[in-house]
């Protein structure tokens, strides 16, 4: 193994046993989760370890299934229409990434302004910059939180690891990363913020954390400043039942592709 992969390793070992040490004697209550994650986390050792320490061969295949989609939509993009779903079934043969489904959105969209909650390492991120880049206009608003471990939905522990050393959105390709400016901080304080200095967005996409409470402020917070005609994508919409009874609320209809919520305006 070579040198730095030795030292991104320790460092990330060191970092998640210290941290989820806390974050056990401040939740006694989430021993079981904690329990469940860290068993789950030993059998997909290997893949889990590759993810965190690996980071130069992750972002190189991150890169490679955003060129294929590009091309995936040359073919299918002109009769691409998200409120058919035909044309859901046309992608799914074809889907390396789950986020493929945010490139072939913006495309379609040519949207001017779109606010994003969740980087991580940017998988999602970097979908829809190189959507953007394409449509050869338009800015990408995103809001993270650096590292954390929490709990969501069904009492599920949840780390959002990001390898040692490494912000939000490290699989970015740099050349992408113009059109891009990333918040760090919590979307309770920063996305009001935000949304009141644009004024108006096209696309809003939640994948920040998965819970009630978070989902429904993401939700509430952003419909007013959503055109006409935009869009409003959550991911993971069957973790609560919030998505459900927020388009209840504002009786819109919604489509809906795997686990993602797609309202329109
Ligand atoms: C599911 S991951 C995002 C995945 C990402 N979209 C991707 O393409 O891989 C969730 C992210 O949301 C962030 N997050 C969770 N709660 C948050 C909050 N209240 N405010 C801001 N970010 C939050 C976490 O730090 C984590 O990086």
């Amino acid at each position: 193994m070579e040198l730095k992969y030795l030292k991104r390793a320790l460092l990330w070992v060191k970092e998640l046993s210290i941290t989820l040490l806390k974050f056990w004697i401040n939740n006694p209550k989430e021993t079981p989760a904690i329990l469940v994650f860290i068993l789950e986390k030993l059998i997909a050792s290997p893949r889990f370890f590759a993810k965190n320490v690996l980071v130069e061969k992750h972002t190189k295949k991150a890169t490679t299934a955003i060129n294929k989609t590009v091309l995936l939509y040359k073919k299918y993009g002109k009769s691409f229409d998200y409120t058919k779903q035909k044309s859901y079934e046309v992608l799914e043969p074809h889907l390396w990434s789950k986020f493929q489904i945010l490139y072939f959105l913006v495309r379609k969209l040519k949207p001017k302004n779109v606010v994003e909650t969740g980087v991580a390492a940017g998988e999602s991120t970097g979908y829809i910059l190189r959507a953007l880049k394409d449509n050869g206009f338009g800015k990408l608003y995103s809001i993270d939180l650096p590292f954390q471990w929490y709990i969501y939905g069904n009492h599920k522990l949840h780390l959002d690891s990001l390898p040692a050393g490494k912000i939000p959105g490290f699989l970015v390709p740099a050349n992408l990363k113009t059109n891009w400016k990333l918040f760090l901080g919590n979307t309770r304080d920063k996305l009001p913020v935000l949304l009141k200095e644009l004024g108006e967005i096209n696309i809003f996409f939640h994948d920040s954390e998965h819970s009630d409470k978070t989902m429904a402020f993401e939700y509430e917070t952003c419909w007013p400043y959503i055109k006409k005609n935009g869009l409003l994508v959550s991911d993971d919409i069957s973790y609560e039942k919030t998505f459900k009874k927020f388009t209840n609320k504002i009786k819109a209809i919604f489509f809906r592709f795997q686990e993602f919520g797609i309202i329109k305006k």
